[in-house]
């Protein structure tokens, strides 16, 4: 599953988005309800300062008393004290909603940032169970992009936009209550003006879309930019390839310019449109108003009242629009986002699946196909039983599919046709994780995670005892190294501490895989970065290793290839030969023969 062909096609489909995301929302609801709650005062106090300048106006300017009656009782309050108590009521009004403003900004935060942390670990959990193949096709940027940017735009926006929009539709409502109160004729007026000034932000949802989809293509990139020029830094430097790097980044970074200016281009006048909308509105507003007073049907107060709530209208309109737009990215982003909870691997465990306990009897390749792309066969009509205990040497041309035969054992992949089985039982019928327990595996590019060398060893046996640890680092040769380091075996490896060598590296991960001490042992290359003297050395000790174990060694030393029981020659995906090495050697004009004549006779010169 390619993940820049997943483009968000569910982004339109509000209702489908707002159910997946409700169950990260749930726990958090009583707080984002008391946020959603304390955001109502909090827009509803934006008409206050307009209210109050009608009575201001009409009583204090005026120096006329208010004179109002509740239930048959006249009140009056002179307009002395009115001067003296609506500034301080502007006052008190703006420090209540300055500390709701701060409950507020609290309680959205903290659980916009619990519902992104919620999100996040669920896709990382979906993340880790991934099929191999994922990881093949998908860079690391579209990775990255995909798991970590887009559910920081889908949840952390959301709840925030949602306050947003509430503030502002509240806010919005208060003012144009007292637009109403001030004079319903004009606010009729106002508000027609409005709902037509928002036009605009439906029409360019689609093309907000299309945008913010090409982003994520475009930062994934830039991003497997940045990861090669980390990990690929020699291979550049070495074949001046800092001109290619630069290119292809500022080629990026000038599409990212491009997408986002097409983008601009049409939302950019939005903003002066309903500019000129409202100034329509406002134009129509002043003529009317004026009418309106002269003709005695409003005071000058309410007029006064009525255009600042107008003005102040124009902010939580405003932020309500952006609101709007900003919703459309965090929904595509939500789209992407649920796209990926809804990759299945197509690897796994069966519903009964078989605890696999260690091998009985063999295991057995029939008929097995294998292709990583469709109709490119790797794997060729490939028939094999390897009996309990017995090692089996497997050699063949570089690219022949000896890595890839390995790989289908612990189920980094699945056989395209044909079946592989264990004891009679097809592989497939055994729960991945008690395969994959029983089986020691050194790469053929070993990768240690950054951590201590020991944390490194006792991956392989997280429960293993200090002895067998101790045994794992003398077979594996690691000792004086280990001697050397000042912080021993505590010495931090990777990005945080210190590089291995090729070699050492190797020797780390047969230390992992020795610790584990599986009846299957799988040795792709396992020595083949060593020198002649450690090789010597590690070699003694895999061959402890593998004593009474099923083995399937990919070699390229003659003693090792010798010393196994049978030799399967693998050449382009096909098993050409199969047999002891006195056998093969006998056919005439044999693969094997041939192999051994170009590579083995010049080691055997060498080593014996
Ligand atoms: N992840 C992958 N996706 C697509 N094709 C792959 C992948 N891994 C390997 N191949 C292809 O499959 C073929 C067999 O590769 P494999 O790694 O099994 O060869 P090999 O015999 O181990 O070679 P070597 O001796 O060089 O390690 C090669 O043509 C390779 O290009
Ligand atoms: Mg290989």
């Amino acid at each position: 599953m390619k993940l820049k062909d997943t483009t968000a096609a569910n982004s339109f489909r509000y209702k489908w988005l707002l159910q997946r995301i409700y169950p990260f929302i749930k726990p958090y609801m009583a707080r984002v309800i008391l946020g959603f709650l304390v955001a109502i005062p909090v827009g509803a106090l934006d008409g206050v300062v307009a209210f109050f300048l009608k009575p201001y106006m009409d009583y204090v300017v005026g120096q006329k008393d208010l004179i109002f009656t509740v239930f048959n009782h006249t009140f009056s309050i002179s307009w002395s004290s009115l001067a003296l108590s609506i500034p301080f009521l502007v006052i008190l009004f703006a420090v209540i909603q300055g500390v709701l403003r701060y409950l507020n900004s609290y309680l959205t935060d903290w659980t916009s940032q619990k519902i992104t942390n919620g999100v996040k670990i669920a896709l990382f959990n979906k993340l880790v169970y991934m099929d191999t193949s994922f990881f093949d096709e998908n860079t690391s940027g579209v990775i990255i992009t995909r798991y970590l940017t887009d559910p920081d735009t889908a949840s952390l926006g959301i709840i925030n936009n949602l306050k947003s929009a509430l503030t502002s539709s509240f806010g919005a409502a208060s003012l144009i209550a007292v637009m109403l109160y001030s004079s319903w004729r004009l606010a009729i007026i106002g508000v027609a003006v409005l709902c037509i000034a928002f036009v605009p932000v439906a029409i360019i949802r689609k093309k907000i879309k299309s945008t913010s989809n090409k982003n994520m293509v475009i930062g994934g990139n830039i991003t497997t930019n940045f990861n090669e020029t980390y990990a690929g830094n020699k291979v550049m430097r070495a074949y001046g390839l800092e001109e290619r790097q630069k290119t292809l980044f500022n080629k990026q970074i000038h599409l990212g310019f491009d997408n986002n200016m097409s983008l601009v281009k049409r939302a950019g006048w939005m903003s002066p449109l309903m500019y000129l909308i409202a100034s329509f509105g406002i134009a129509i507003v002043l003529g009317y108003g004026t009418h309106l007073i002269t003709t005695g049907k409003m005071t000058a107060g309410g007029f006064a009242s009525f255009v600042t709530s107008l003005l102040l209208l124009y902010k939580p309109i405003k932020t309500l629009g952006q609101t709007l737009t900003g919703l459309q990215t965090i929904f595509v982003a939500m789209g992407r986002v649920f796209e990926l909870f809804d990759i299945k691997p197509e690897l796994t465990n069966k519903p009964n699946a078989i605890t696999f306990n260690g091998l009985n009897n063999s295991i057995e390749f029939k008929n097995v196909n294998f292709e990583y792309v469709e109709n490119h066969r790797v794997l060729k009509n490939i028939n094999l039983k390897i009996n309990k205990n017995e090692t089996l040497a497997i050699v063949g041309n570089s690219g022949g599919g000896k890595s890839t035969l390995v790989n289908l054992l612990p189920r980094f992949y699945d056989v395209t046709t044909g079946s592989i089985t264990i004891d009679g039982i097809d592989l497939k019928d055994y729960s991945m994780n008690s395969i994959r327990q029983n089986i020691s595996m050194v790469f053929q590019d070993n990768f240690l995670f950054s951590g201590t060398i020991r944390e490194n060893i006792l991956m392989g046996k997280p429960d293993a005892t200090e002895e067998e640890l101790q045994n794992a680092i003398q077979s594996a040769h690691l000792e004086e190294m280990i001697a050397e380091l000042p912080d021993g075996i505590e010495t931090l490896l990777g990005e945080r501490g210190l590089t291995l060598s090729g070699g050492q590296r190797q020797r780390v991960a047969i230390a992992r895989a020795m610790i584990r001490n599986s009846s299957i042992v799988i040795l792709d290359e396992a020595t083949s970065a060593l020198d002649n003297k450690s090789e010597a050395v590690v070699q003694k000790a895999l061959d402890n290793l593998i004593k009474n174990k099923t083995v399937f060694v990919i070699a390229h030393r003659l003693s090792t290839i010798k010393n196994a029981n049978r030799i399967a020659v693998i050449n382009d995906g096909e098993l050409v030969e199969l047999g002891s090495h006195d056998e093969l050697m006998s056919i005439p004009n044999g693969q094997y023969k041939a192999l051994y004549d170009m590579q083995f006779k010049k080691q055997e010169a060498v080593s014996y």
